[in-house]
């Protein structure tokens, strides 16, 4: 399979053209970033592009690929609403994979989350706290989002409804119900994200920890195969798992 890499030039996409270099079945056509020496876009013949970017870049290049009728595995974080609607409109075109974090290991957390969520009631108080190296854009991280996302849908309630980022001042006692979303940022942390579901006796704690880009990098080259003859649609790294309920 054909694939282009935008954001060759970033972390993630120095980490991607290194494994694709080394597939078998993948075939790195360019290595596309805004940089010097990068190519500005990809070749006619490309069958799937994976952008690991900047989220103002990303509707621009989804709508090209759709209109190509290219596949594309997005890994850029922090989209706006009206980006996000971009995504989605693309996804009517071509097969889309969305995912804020292309590891094994995170997707498995998800279910973890969903089901300790579900299990244990409004008595414990769910906290979910991320840490990711200096030069991280966007807080809190796609994954914190996704996480608090699945404990929200292990109560059964709209994570919109009960949602706080971060605390400052005399907020008062925490109401019971509520799930917080706290972001540090400092030195080289690849990613760590841990959800807290704190009780009077007991605190369950699911902690996963990234420790190379490699993770992400070869969940996305993986999600980049499965494409292949895939109707358009909008999926996740779960369905490309095999996870999806
Ligand atoms: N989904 C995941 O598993 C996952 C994992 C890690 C990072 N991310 C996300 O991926 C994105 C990139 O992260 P990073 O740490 O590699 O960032 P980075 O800043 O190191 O790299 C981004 C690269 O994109 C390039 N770029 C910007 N606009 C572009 C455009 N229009 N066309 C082509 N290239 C363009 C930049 O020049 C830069 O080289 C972030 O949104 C981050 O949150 C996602």
């Amino acid at each position: 399979m054909k694939i282009a890499i935008l954001g060759a030039a970033g972390r993630m996409g120095n980490m991607l053209c290194k494994l694709a270099d080394k597939s078998e079945t993948l075939e790195l056509v360019a290595k596309c970033d805004v940089t010097e020496d990068y190519a500005k876009t990809w070749p006619a013949g490309t069958e799937a592009v994976i952008d690991f970017t900047f989220h103002a870049a990303v509707p621009a290049n989804i709508t090209k690929a759709a209109e190509e009728g290219v596949a594309y595995v997005l890994g850029t974080t922090g989209l706006t609403q009206e980006e996000q609607a971009a995504v989605d409109a693309a996804a009517k075109k071509v097969p889309v994979v969305q995912s804020s974090n292309y590891s094994l290991g995170v997707n498995l957390l998800l279910d973890l989350v969903r089901r300790a969520a579900a299990t244990l009631d409004e008595e414990y108080d769910i906290e979910v706290v991320e840490m990711h190296h200096r030069m991280k854009k966007d807080a809190p991280s796609g994954t914190a989002i996704m996480l608090a996302k699945a404990a929200a849908e292990g109560r059964e309630v709209d994570l919109d409804d009960v949602a706080i980022y971060g605390r400052e001042g005399i907020v008062g006692e925490r109401p019971s119900g509520e799930i917080a979303i706290h972001a540090l940022r400092g030195g080289s942390v690849v990613g760590d994200h841990t959800v807290m579901f704190a009780g009077d006796v007991e605190r369950v704690e699911i902690t996963h920890k990234a420790q190379s880009r490699e993770a992400f990098a070869a969940g996305a080259l993986r999600a980049a195969e499965w494409t292949a003859g895939k109707a358009p649609g909008l999926y996740s790294m779960r369905d490309v798992l095999g996870f999806a309920d």
